[in-house]
């Protein structure tokens, strides 16, 4: 299988989405001189370009796209093709109007935005096919060529009829008989049952609440609806170029794709990352997906798109101050990035995000943005030899899982507070800040290689998971669980007792007589920390409280239980607690940090033989770092200790 390393051929990948077509000619021979003195070794061409490519049914324009991959190759810029296929032409819709999506209230999307396909819909797998035919026959033997770009973010949904028959064909695949899908979906509930598939419908907009095992399978639905998209044209152009690698980019921590099955059939994981310049956590939000991301691709991984400057999708949009760009591409290398790369390279004039930064902005190369971007490639070339193809060690495992997602998100539950990514961030938060890198995994993976798993928050396991999970502690592993995890089986159903009665056992909980939620604000004191959004009413089995709860209703009742080798968290200790219960469990699992008395806001990172440090603070801060090293970006010897200025960085060889 092709993968990431052939497409880098030990090189960091620099460069970004590439839009030339926005631009006349006679722009083109300067991007390509600014893209050489900023050492952008990689462009994407062509995610919008399907208008542009086939302007009528069945026509083909390659002649500007030739020049183009004819141009840069011959300046040594490589390119990752995208197929066009994010962004359907206005006459597709024109003549196909079943290709466009409709919404649960059956509202139609129209052309005149993006991604307006629906992934059921015929007619727009079957244009969709044709242009990535025509695209990877033309295009797959040219030399610029190094990467496959599959569509772009595939995060549509479709509640419309096509999507309603393809629905009914999965669901019969899944459960064959009727009576089989009543009981998954427990039918019996609110007179729900079916009795011809043909009632059988995606949850459209209902008066009251909708059959959650419906919308949950709706989803596990719309995820692999998505992936056949996907497979089709990836098996397109992997039949043109067996060698050349194939990726998709996820967007972060996105709800619509079961990442992990999407992952297993990229060559390269790559995603989009914009953390918010203004966040005080945006740093260990870019960590959290890097890591994610980088146990997706179970090794070096692709950043395809980041912000020189500000994005301009949020309420306000701030830019990077000096510095950060460097600072954040910095990281996600540290992390296992082997590719840095932007949406876009020229900021776009007009269209929906002309306020979207670029490579080059609109201030043009004197620019600060492209001044930065200029240093920042001359500093990845420096360090690409180095740092290329090498792994990231860790003894930590977070688990995450899209369909307990899914499952645990939906109406009628007990707390709308209560949000599966928010809790990933807090527990994630909790090991970055103690400098402990952590790796994720999907409960049914295998686990034995970590000393310390934690489950922040998984209510849907399935009985694979619950085992594993069970035999990974009977191993010798360290087990940490939050609230609200093994409480429903894959259909949603409850679990009798309220948490399955393995992981009862496991953790010492006899009974779980209720779960109290708090409500946004309120807090529940603990034995020494204060618990916040959840806290639960369980008697535990002798000798398996480790902490109580004090005061209050549930005075004296466990807070957190601990048997063995195996923990439950049944709140949500505030962040500096959350750390510190990690932090001590972690160290009794041997789980070390990357290096002892690092101050806050600064993130170390061992990637191979190289040790990143990582300044997110806006002061200059000195670190002991024991040993001699010479910092690769610097060429300087450091020994023992070593100052960084305001959001610097270093990458240490020993
Ligand atoms: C996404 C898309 C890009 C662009 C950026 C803007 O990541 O893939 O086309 O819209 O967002 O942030």
């Amino acid at each position: 299988m092709p993968q990431l390393g052939d497409a880098t051929r030990g090189r960091i990948l620099f460069g970004g989405d590439y839009n030339p077509e926005q631009w006349p000619q006679e722009v083109w021979p300067a991007d390509v001189r600014l893209m050489k003195e900023a050492r952008v070794n990689s462009v994407t061409l062509g995610v919008f370009s399907w208008a542009k490519l086939e302007p009528r049914p069945g026509a083909r324009e390659f002649g500007w796209l030739d020049r183009l991959m004819d141009l840069l190759h011959d300046n040594g810029i490589g390119v990752v093709l995208s197929t066009p296929t994010a962004s359907p032409p206005p006459w597709l819709g024109r003549l196909h109007p079943e290709t466009l999506p409709r919404d649960e209230d059956g509202r139609v999307e129209w052309w005149g935005g993006r991604q307006h396909f629906s992934h059921s819909s015929e007619a727009y797998r079957r244009y969709a096919a044709a242009i990535t035919e025509d695209l990877a026959a033309r295009y797959g033997s040219h030399p610029a060529l190094t990467m496959w770009h599959i569509n772009n973010e595939y995060c549509t949904y479709d509640w419309g009829d096509e999507a309603a028959a393809r629905f009914r064909r999965w669901l019969k695949n899944k459960y064959v008989t009727l009576d089989a899908l009543n009981t998954a979906w427990g039918t019996a509930f609110w007179s729900q049952g079916y009795g011809d598939w043909n009632e059988v419908l995606p949850p459209r907009h209902a008066h009251y609440l909708k059959n959650p095992t419906q919308v949950l399978d709706f989803r596990r639905f719309t995820s692999d609806m998505l992936l056949e998209c996907y497979v089709a044209e990836r098996d397109i152009v992997r039949r043109h170029t067996p060698h050349t690698p194939v990726t998709s980019n996820f967007m972060p921590l996105w709800v619509g794709q079961d990442a992990w099955r999407w992952a297993a059939e990229e060559d390269v994981v790559s995603v989009d990352l914009y953390p918010d310049p203004r966040d005080p956590f945006g740093a260990q939000s870019g960590a959290l997906v890097q890591d994610l991301t980088r146990s997706q691709a179970r090794g070096p991984w692709m950043l395809m798109e980041q912000a020189a400057g500000p994005v301009n999708w949020r309420g306000v949009n701030h830019p990077k101050p000096h510095g950060l760009n460097r600072l954040w591409s910095l990281q996600a290398v540290a992390r296992g990035a082997d590719a840095v790369c932007y949406f876009q390279w020229r900021q776009s004039r007009q269209g929906a995000e002309k306020f979207h930064s670029g490579m080059v902005s609109h201030a043009g190369a004197e620019g600060r943005t492209y001044q930065e971007v200029k240093r920042l490639g001359a500093e990845l070339h420096k360090i690409s030899g180095d740092v290329t193809g090498g792994h990231i060690q860790s003894d930590i495992a977070l688990l995450h899982d899209w369909h307990s997602w899914w499952a645990g998100a939906q109406d009628g539950r007990l707390s709308t507070h209560v949000d599966h990514p928010d809790l990933l961030r807090a527990w994630h938060r909790a090991l970055w800040e103690a400098h402990l890198t952590t790796d994720f995994a999907h409960p049914e993976h295998d686990l034995t290689r970590y000393k310390l798993v934690l489950a922040p928050q998984l209510y849907l396991l399935t009985d694979t998971a619950i085992d594993n999970l069970l035999a990974y502690v009977r191993g010798g592993g360290t087990l940490v669980c939050g609230f609200l995890t093994g409480i429903a089986d894959e259909d949603d159903r409850v679990r009798p007792g309220g948490v399955d009665a393995r992981l009862r056992e496991l953790f010492g909980i006899r009974t779980l007589h209720e779960w109290w939620p708090l409500d946004a604000g309120e807090t529940v004191e603990c034995d020494g920390f204060r618990g916040t959004l959840w806290s639960e009413e369980i008697e535990a089995e002798d000798g398996a409280t480790a902490i109580p709860y004090k005061g209050g209703e549930l005075d004296g009742l466990p807070a957190v239980l601990h048997q063995g080798r195996a923990w439950y968290v049944s709140t949500l200790p505030e962040p500096d607690a959350l750390r510190d219960l990690l932090s001590r469990i972690a160290a009794d699992a041997g789980a070390r940090p990357v290096l002892d008395g690092l101050p806050a806001r600064v993130e170390a990172v061992r990637r191979g033989d190289l040790l990143f440090v990582l300044n997110h603070g806006r002061e200059p801060v000195t670190v002991d770092v024991p040993g001699t090293h010479r910092d690769l970006l610097t060429g300087e010897r450091v020994t023992g200790r070593l100052t960084l200025a305001r959001y610097g960085a270093a990458v240490l060889r020993p």
